[in-house]
């Protein structure tokens, strides 16, 4: 089962599943399941890898700008999570007009020096808020995505620091069908139009370029054509123009395997070095390096942890004794798949599935079942059609869903009411302070009166 994955958070011993050092089959006895365990230190030490690994890339190559980390909030709205980024990041990026709100009262409150940029689609309200937040004392920058935005902004910001977003083509497949594109961004005319129109709007300060390229394990050659991309066209142009533009933002997107450690050294280093070479080609500054980082930061630092509470076998042939027809026996966890990944089901996220104790158990090919009342609620490695899990002898079995950090409460809308009325998990939170663990329970299993309340079933007609 190990060559499935090579991840340094998890360690095998005598059987048991340790993750970051912490056994899980403890936590779950001790805890009761279903569980959510975040691990908080974890959002930490990843900020402090990225960053130690591009500082010392920066300093090996003498590379003449900085690498600049945002928290990409969206992955994440906890409330300890967010605030623990923020503690450790350069900054915060924004996506919407409330977490506009949020962010800088973040910042004001927890981190006067920390930097604020904001992406998305601006609505009304976001532009207002871009504007107030812009008269504080935050070191805030609007990343643009549209004309409409610039107009807007061009007619009220007063010393405004602005990024153009621009748009990265389609990928098409050999036979030209389009498959993958998206909405965001900045087209060569509108850009072009902006970087003239600046010259008469001394208000607006050009200060970045920005793309957003999405992955999980590093595709190197994506990665560089997007590099160039965004450099040759859009970064150079602009840096000619205006002495002000002075960083590249890659967006997200920063590589995350949910099988592997990934060597982060290599990646800034890959970076850099193209990064160097061609702001000598094109004779321009070598840019501040800006990610944001959602997935990157906060995916690996929660695991959720169930039981098998009941095994069942529908499709064994009890007229054929010797089992020639192949069957898969089901393992039903004692809460819902459907509901915990969400991205997965919904998008093909790959997120860890894994059997934590009697590993030293044999180990049977099986299907692993929600306890939902609905038929999709199911899993299964697809390429075998079977996930391998110990066979049962008595105790009891834990499954753990490992890196369900990023978007899944985002997207299973966490606080709320679930499928088949199943309660939420109980949410436990692990966390150093002053060198001492801590443990807390954030909130217990979902009961009936919370389930009630959010239906507001005390509304009467
Ligand atoms: C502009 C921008 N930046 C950052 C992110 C975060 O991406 P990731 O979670 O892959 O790090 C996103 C995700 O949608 C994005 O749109």
């Amino acid at each position: 089962m190990n060559d499935k994955f090579n991840k340094k958070e998890i360690k095998i011993i005598d059987g048991e599943m340790y993750y970051y050092g912490f056994n899980l089959t403890d936590l779950a006895k001790k805890y009761g399941t279903p569980l959510k365990i975040t691990f908080l230190d974890l959002i930490k030490d990843r900020i402090n890898e990225l960053k130690s690994s591009f500082d010392s890339v920066i300093e090996k190559e003498g590379y003449k700008g900085k690498f600049i980390y945002l928290n990409a909030n969206k992955a994440n709205y906890g409330g300890l999570e967010i605030k623990e980024a923020l503690e450790h990041a350069d900054g915060i990026e924004t996506s919407s007009y409330l977490d506009l709100v949020l962010s800088s009262d973040l910042i004001k409150k927890y981190a006067n020096n920390k930097l604020l940029y904001s992406n998305g689609y601006k609505d009304d309200n976001y532009l207002k808020e871009i504007l107030k937040v812009n008269k504080s004392n935050i070191d805030y920058t609007c990343i643009i995505d549209s004309i409409d935005e610039y107009e807007f902004l061009k007619k009220y910001a007063k010393n405004l620091k602005i990024g153009l977003r621009v748009h990265l083509p389609a990928l098409y497949s050999e036979e030209g069908e389009v498959i993958k594109n998206d909405r965001f961004g900045l087209m060569n005319d509108e850009i072009d139009y902006i970087l003239a129109d600046l010259k008469n709007n001394p208000n607006l300060i050009i200060s970045t370029i920005h793309f957003h390229q999405r992955g999980m394990e590093f595709e190197k050659d994506k990665f560089l054509k997007n590099i160039h991309l965004a450099f040759e066209n859009y970064y150079v142009k602009a840096a000619k123009l205006y002495d002000s533009v002075i960083n590249f933002d890659m967006g997200g997107g920063t590589p995350l395997s949910a099988y592997r450690t990934y060597d982060y050294n290599e990646f800034a280093s890959v970076l850099i070095k193209e990064l160097k070479s061609l702001a000598s080609i094109y004779n321009v500054k070598e840019p501040n390096i800006i990610s944001e980082n959602g997935r990157y930061t906060v995916k690996d630092s929660v695991v959720n942890v169930y039981k098998v509470v009941a095994y069942k076998e529908t499709d064994r042939d009890f007229n054929d004794p010797k089992n020639t027809k192949k069957f898969y026996p089901w393992y039903i966890l004692d809460a819902s798949l459907l509901i915990a990944l969400p991205e997965m089901y919904a998008l093909g996220e790959e997120i860890l599935i894994e059997p934590i104790n009697n590993l030293n158990n044999e180990m049977v090919e099986a299907r692993l079942s929600s306890i939902t009342c609905d038929c999709d609620d199911v899993y299964f490695e697809k390429d075998k059609g079977f996930i391998e899990l110990p066979k049962l002898e008595g105790n009891d079995q834990y499954v753990a869903l490992l890196g369900t950090g990023s978007y899944q409460n985002s997207m299973n809308g966490k606080g709320g009411v679930h499928h088949c009325l199943l309660p939420e998990e109980k949410d436990l939170v692990i966390y150093t302070k002053n060198n001492k663990l801590k443990f807390l329970v954030r909130s217990e299993l979902q009961s009936y009166d919370d389930i009630k309340k959010l239906m507001k079933l005390d509304i009467e007609k």
